[in-house]
Order: C-alpha cells, then structure tokens, then sequence
C-alpha cells in the first residue's frame, strides 16, 4: 500500500503536499517523492527513506501551484530512488503517483518499449506514465487527460489510484480511482487529494471520496468529477468531523499505544445506535435478508492477519453460541481453495482498511459463487465496504500504528453484536459495559509495563488458550511478534503436549489466558507441564477463577460474559506485547518489513 497527497491552491503546494504526505507514512514508508509542475516544466525529487528525509532534500520556498507526492510500500523494484514515485514519461511533459498494483505491466512494458519507450525504473507504476504519454494529444486540456486515465482501466489490470501534474496546466492535478482508495478536501485557500483522511484533518473543511473510476481536475478554484460513464458526480462534499489531533499521536509516545487507549471509545462507537435500551441489537445496515441467511445458512470468516483472529472469533461465535456451521479462512488460501460456498453462504470479509487486496479478491471470489457477502470494515467508502452486499462499520476511527489494536477490538465487538443479532443470548446483558471491562484494564498499565521488564528479554513466547482463549492467543502472538521482533506461537492448550512443549525452557515464557471456566482445570495442567520444564508462566486470568498452581506471574482481568473476554484480554497482551517492544526500542508503529494495508497478493 502506499500514499498519495497533493495539493492545488494559493499556499505552497509542495509544502502542503508534503505535510500531508506526513500524515500518510503509515501506508508505506520505504521511499517518497513529489512532483510539482512550474513554468518551467515538471520538477521532480525523490529519494530512498522517510519522507522527512525528502523534505530535507528540498529547497526552501518552491514556487508551484500543483505538488502531487508519494510515499512508497516497495512491490515491484527495490526502495530506491529510480523506483520511488513520481515517475515521468519519455518527454517529462507529467509525473504520475500510483497506489494499487498493475498485474499485467510486464506486457505492457514490454510493447511500449518495442514502440520506443524508455523505461528509467522496475515499477509497475511507470507503465502508466507511458500508456498516458501515448495518449494525451498535444496542446489537450486537462478533461481530456482525465478520459486518458479512464481509457486505462480498459488495459491495466489490477487496481490503481492514479495522480498527474502535466507541465501543460502548472495549476492543475488530474486523478483517477479505481480500486484503491482517493479522497478530496477542500480548503479554503485550495484542493487537496488524499489517500486516506488522516492527510485531509486539520487542513481541510471537507472531504468527498471518490467512486471507483471516478476521475478529477482539480484546480485551486474548482473540482470536477467524472463518473466512468462519462457523466458528471453530484458534489459529495462531506465535513471532516475529526480534528487534527486525530491524526497526531496526543500526547502518547506512539501511535500504537494511543490506539490502544482509544479501545473503550472504539467498542462503544461500534455499538452505538445499535444496542436499544434492553441492550438488545438492531444493525439496520444490515438486510433483514442478510441477518436471516445468517440465522440459518454457512457462515464462512475471511480475512487476513489480525483480521483473520477475528474470524477465528466469529468462527468460534457463531458455532457456540448459534450452533451454526461456521467456517474461518485465512483469505489468500480461500480464494485458490475451490471455497465451500454457495447460494445458501453468508461469507463475511473482515478488514481494517478495506482494501486488503487478498481479502477483495476473496469477496470478488465469494460473490462470483452466489454467497452473500457482508464486510466488516473500518474505513468507509474502502473498496470492500463498496464490493460487498452490506457491511458493518466497526468505528474504531482512524487506525495509524501498522499494528493493528483497536480495529481488532471493534471488530470482535461487531461480530458480537452481529452474533446477536442472530439470536446469540448470552451478549446482551454485558455488551453495554464492555467498554468500561476494557477501560479497568487500562487502568492496570502500570502493571502491565512492570510485567513487560520482567519478560522483554525473553527469547520466546507460547500463548495458549481454549476455545475463544485460542483466537485470542493467535492474535496476542502476532501482535508480540510483528511489534517486538520477538518469535511467538500460538497453540490450543491441549497441542502442547503433541510435540511444541520440547522448546520449553527458562528462556521461554508460556502465556496462558484463562478466562473459559468449564475447561479451566485443563488449562492449569497444561501450565503445569510448562512450568515443570522450567518454562516462565504467565497467567492472564479473569479474575472468578482459580490461580493456576504454575503462575509465575499472575495478570487478572474484569469478567464479562466469556464470548466478549477476548476484548478485555485482548487489550492487556496489546500493552504486553507494546511495552515489551518498547523496552526492545523497536520501531513500534512502521515495524520492519511491514505496511498498514497490504494491497498486493
Ligand atoms: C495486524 O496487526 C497487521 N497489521 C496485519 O496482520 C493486518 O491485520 C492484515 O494485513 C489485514 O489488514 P486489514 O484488516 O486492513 O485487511
């Protein structure tokens, strides 16, 4: 995934472009670069690195009315500087920024080049500079570069959110969206185009999303959108509610622990409007329709990563609770796995920022089989919440740590409510004061932060659990891992024995989380055989049950209904799993190797 800012207007374009850019360097940051368009003709800088490594490399006071800028998540080419974005044509008449991928570039490349192109980088993005420089006629006006950019999504496959500044218009930039997400602000001193909103906050009044294969010129006075059919969009001028600090960190040293903290906002934003007085559940944005096949069909999880461990929830929900047949996929493996589903599947895609490009094609694949789809997603106007049947907002706001925390939370607080929606009793009651469960666990940081000094060096980590306590620990490991760099595995407790307790030692550290009562027995034994090879045991308990005999450390937890204690103790191995990072002095909100979104297969 990478980001896209730009900006047309009466401030300094390329400083405007480049303070957004900033605030998009969760998308990708492995190189950047910027384009603006001068009398002169297109000026382009790039370079390997943060974007504040660009800003330095700029001179002072640019004089441009157009900057279009990028930040990189490295596909196709290493992060260098001949691969960062903005890439140019033949004769440097425009610099194009692109987010997505272009799947069939290696054709392309190859026919342009037997029609005399040069190409300066390994990007799939440069194909469409040469592509437009086929096309755009001279001395055309910036509509007509607008339908060059429709014309690709005749010949690109794959998706691409596209930005322009040609040295024919000095004050214009042409966009076009498709499958990959682009945004509008409006300014009072100009327009912006954006990524993601975390660019727009504090900068802009307005915002409008843009539809797939919408296109636009933006000039510092006016916005004209093309829909794909040609016709123009109606204004879809939106206000930016959320203020600048957002977008910031607030105050927290990273934006991972902020997020965190906002997890009690994040699951009562997620219930709001849909639990009535009696705490019963009423999701109107769902299809009486849908919520039926649910009642009564397959329901098939899809997702990736963390998202995936929401599933995994679901899954297990909805087979408990609903006596249903439930299914959890990771999505790249159920788009090539000749999936189970049919007319009678509710496939249900859960995503963060809706535009994981596995998790698309997974509900591309669903829809093609008849399934109904349903997206469970944090960013509105995501090209999932616009593929799938109906979805789910989760409300977490904002998500800028690569390490996802508070949408993980949401997203089994959606699927809770989802559940009882279809007649999961057992919610209701305590689905009102989850918020506040979650909002006692924070209140034990200090704890947390001394248990993190104790295990920081440990060289390994097991996270056991049973039933709803073994989604939570898939989770809980990959969140260890993918902040801290430290490995961690997640096992059902009873595996243990079959093989992985022969890594267990004193360099070890087993968590168990212990919050199912009925199994709770089991679950001290497996401890136990952990503790008894020397293995350290922590023992994440909901705090009505019984101290496992094996505990060297002891975290406990609020009790809620056992369906809704992966939030509570989700939300105690999320400030594990920080301050233990922390402590490691990793680079805890752009951990190595890793971007929020990943949009490529
Ligand atoms: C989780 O901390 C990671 N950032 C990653 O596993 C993420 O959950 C996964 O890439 C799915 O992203 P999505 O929710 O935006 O689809």
């Amino acid at each position: 995934m990478c980001g896209i800012a730009g900006y047309v207007g009466r401030r300094d374009a390329v400083a405007t472009a480049m303070e957004s850019l900033l605030r998009l360097e969760y998308r990708g940051y492995d190189s950047a670069g910027v384009a603006y368009a001068t009398d002169r003709g297109i000026e382009v800088h790039r370079c390997p690195g943060k974007v504040r490594d660009l800003i330095a490399s700029l001179e002072e006071g640019i004089n441009a009315q157009a900057a279009i800028a990028h930040t990189r998540w490295a596909t196709h080419g290493a992060p260098t500087e001949r691969n960062a974005h903005p890439h140019q044509d033949c004769s440097n008449r425009f610099a194009v920024v692109h987010n997505g991928i272009i799947e069939n570039h290696a054709v392309l490349r190859a026919q342009l080049r037997e029609r005399g192109h040069t190409f300066t980088s390994e990007t799939d993005t440069e194909v469409a500079a040469h592509l437009i420089e086929e096309r755009l006629a001279p001395g055309a006006a910036p509509h007509d570069l607008a339908r060059v950019l429709q014309s690709l999504m005749e010949d690109l496959n794959g998706s691409f959110a596209l930005g322009v500044v040609c040295r024919d218009w000095p004050e214009s930039i042409v966009a076009l969206r498709h499958e990959s997400p682009l945004i509008l602000g409006r300014a009072r001193t100009g327009h912006m185009l954006a990524s993601d909103l975390p660019a727009l906050i504090g900068r802009a009044e307005e915002s409008w999303v843009l539809e797939d294969g919408d296109t636009v010129v933006l000039t510092p006075y006016d916005v004209v959108v093309t829909a794909r059919d040609g016709r123009p969009r109606a204004p879809g001028w939106e206000p930016i509610t959320l203020d600048a600090t957002s977008a910031e960190r607030a105050g927290y040293e990273h934006f991972m622990l902020k997020e965190i903290h906002e997890a009690p906002a994040a699951v009562r934003e997620t219930l709001r409007g849909r639990l009535d007085p009696d705490g019963r559940v009423v999701l109107s944005e769902l299809p009486d329709a849908v919520i039926e096949r649910m009642k009564w069909g397959h329901v098939h999880f899809v997702a990736c990563g963390t998202a995936y461990h929401a599933g995994l929830y679901g899954q297990r929900l909805f087979r408990s609770c609903l006596g249903r047949r439930a299914e959890a996929s990771v999505a790249s493996e159920f788009r090539y796995d000749e999936p189970l589903v049919d007319h009678d599947s509710v496939v249900v895609l859960i995503s963060q920022s809706g535009e994981t490009a596995d998790t698309l094609a997974a509900a591309k694949e669903a829809k093609r089989r008849g399934a109904t789809t349903v997206a469970v997603v944090n960013c509105v106007g995501s090209s999932l919440a616009r593929t799938a049947d109906a979805a789910l907002m989760t409300r977490a706001g904002p998500e800028i740590g690569v390490a996802s925390t508070k949408a993980y939370t949401a997203q089994i607080t959606a699927l809770a409510a989802l559940g009882t929606t279809c007649g999961c009793e057992c919610l209701s009651e305590d689905l009102p004061r989850l918020a506040s469960a979650v909002e006692t666990v924070l209140t034990g940081e200090d704890r947390i932060r001394d248990l993190a000094e104790a295990l920081y060096r440990q060289q390994c980590f097991f996270f056991l659990g049973r039933g709803y306590d073994a989604a939570a620990a898939a989770e809980a490991a990959l969140k260890l891992k993918e902040i801290s760099y430290i490995h961690a595995e997640a096992y059902p407790a009873g595996e243990m024995k079959h093989g992985p307790l022969a890594l267990i030692d004193a360099s070890v550290t087993v968590v168990g989380i212990c919050t199912r009562s009925d199994t709770h027995l089991k679950m001290c034994s497996n401890l136990m055989e952990a503790r008894a090879r020397d293995g350290r045991v922590l023992a994440v308990l909901r705090d009505d049950l019984p101290v496992p005999e094996a505990a060297t450390d002891v975290l406990t937890l609020p009790s809620v209904a056992e369906p809704l204690m992966p939030v509570v103790a989700m939300t105690a191995l999320q400030l594990l799993a920080y301050h233990i990072a922390r402590l490691r002095g990793c680079a805890i909100d752009q951990p190595r190797n890793l971007a929020k979104s990943v949009t490529v297969e």
